[in-house]
C-alpha cells in the first residue's frame, strides 16, 4: 500500500469527486470539543484537517502519522505555507500504523478522517484497538467516513461511489480493503460511546464524536445526538 503515486493530485481528485463535502465532514465536530492538548491524526494525509486543528487551539501538539512520506511532506508545506511557524507544533511521523510502537494513554484527542476505510476487518479491529491503546481515559475519538445509508436511491448511489473508489485505490494505492466495513461495533467494543453524529451527502458521509468511557465497557447505554447537515434530527435517527 502506498499513497505515494497519487498524493500529488489527491486534493485535486476530492474537489472533483466530491466538491468541498469531505472537508466540511473532517471538520464538522471540531468546535464542538473541548480544547485538546496531545492529538495524533492517524492517516492524515495533506494535512487539511491539520491546519484547521492548529488554527483553532494554539496550545494543541499533534502526532500526524502518515504510511506515505509525499503525503506528509504536502501537510508540511501547508503548515509552512498557511501559518509559518506552526509546523513545530507538529511530529510529522511516516509510520505504517500496523507496525507502529504506539505509547500508551498519550493522547486526548485521536482523529481518523477517511482513514478506516482503506482496511479490511481483520486489520480494522487491531487499528481500533491500538488507537484506543493510545487514547487517555476520558479521550475524544473525531471520526468522519463513508456510509451506506439505508433508503433505497442513497443507498444504490452510495454504493456505486463506493466501488468506484475502492477500484480506484485498490489500483493506484494498492489498498487491502475491497469494501466499506463499520467501524461503530469495533468502536463500542473498545469503550467508546457515540456523541454525536451528523449525515450529509443524504447519509452517505458521516462525521462523528466518540469519547472513550470506563462505563462503556461495563455494558452502559449510548448517547448519540444525529444530524443530516446542521439540523438536529432526534436521537439514532437514520435514512
Ligand atoms: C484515503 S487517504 C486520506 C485520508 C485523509 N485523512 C483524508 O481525510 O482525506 C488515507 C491516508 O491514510 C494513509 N494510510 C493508509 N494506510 C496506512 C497505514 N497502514 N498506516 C499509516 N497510514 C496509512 C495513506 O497514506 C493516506 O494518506
Amino acid at each position: 500500500m502506498s499513497f505515494d503515486l497519487i498524493a500529488p493530485w489527491f486534493q485535486t481528485l476530492e474537489s472533483v469527486a466530491f466538491g468541498n463535502s469531505l472537508q466540511h465532514c473532517r471538520i464538522a465536530c471540531l468546535r464542538e470539543i473541548k480544547s485538546p492538548r496531545r492529538v495524533l491524526l492517524a492517516g492524515e494525509a495533506n494535512g487539511r484537517f491539520l491546519s484547521e486543528l492548529l488554527q483553532l487551539h494554539p496550545e494543541v501538539e499533534v502526532d500526524c502519522l502518515d504510511a506515505s512520506h509525499r503525503m506528509l511532506e504536502l501537510a508540511r508545506q501547508r503548515i509552512n505555507r498557511l501559518m509559518p511557524g506552526n509546523a513545530a507544533r507538529v511530529r510529522f511521523l511516516h509510520r505504517d500504523i500496523k507496525s507502529w510502537v504506539a505509547p500508551k494513554r498519550q493522547y486526548d484527542l485521536v482523529a481518523t478522517h477517511f482513514f478506516l476505510d482503506c482496511f479490511p476487518e481483520p486489520d480494522l479491529s487491531g487499528i481500533i484497538k491500538k488507537l484506543s491503546g493510545v487514547a487517555k481515559d476520558d479521550a475524544t475519538w473525531l471520526l468522519s467516513d463513508f456510509r451506506v445509508p439505508h433508503s433505497l436511491v442513497a443507498r444504490l448511489r452510495a454504493q456505486s461511489w463506493l466501488a468506484t473508489m475502492y477500484l480506484f485505490f485498490r489500483v493506484t494505492a494498492r489498498i487491502e480493503a475491497s469494501e466499506l466495513i463499520d467501524p461503530t461495533p469495533f468502536m463500542r467494543h473498545e469503550g467508546f460511546v457515540l456523541e454525536r453524529q451528523q449525515l450529509s451527502q443524504n447519509g452517505m458521509l458521516k462525521s462523528e464524536i466518540w469519547r472513550k468511557s470506563a462505563n462503556a465497557i461495563l455494558g452502559g447505554a449510548a448517547r448519540c445526538g444525529v444530524r443530516e447537515g446542521s439540523e438536529l434530527i432526534g436521537n439514532r435517527r437514520d435514512n
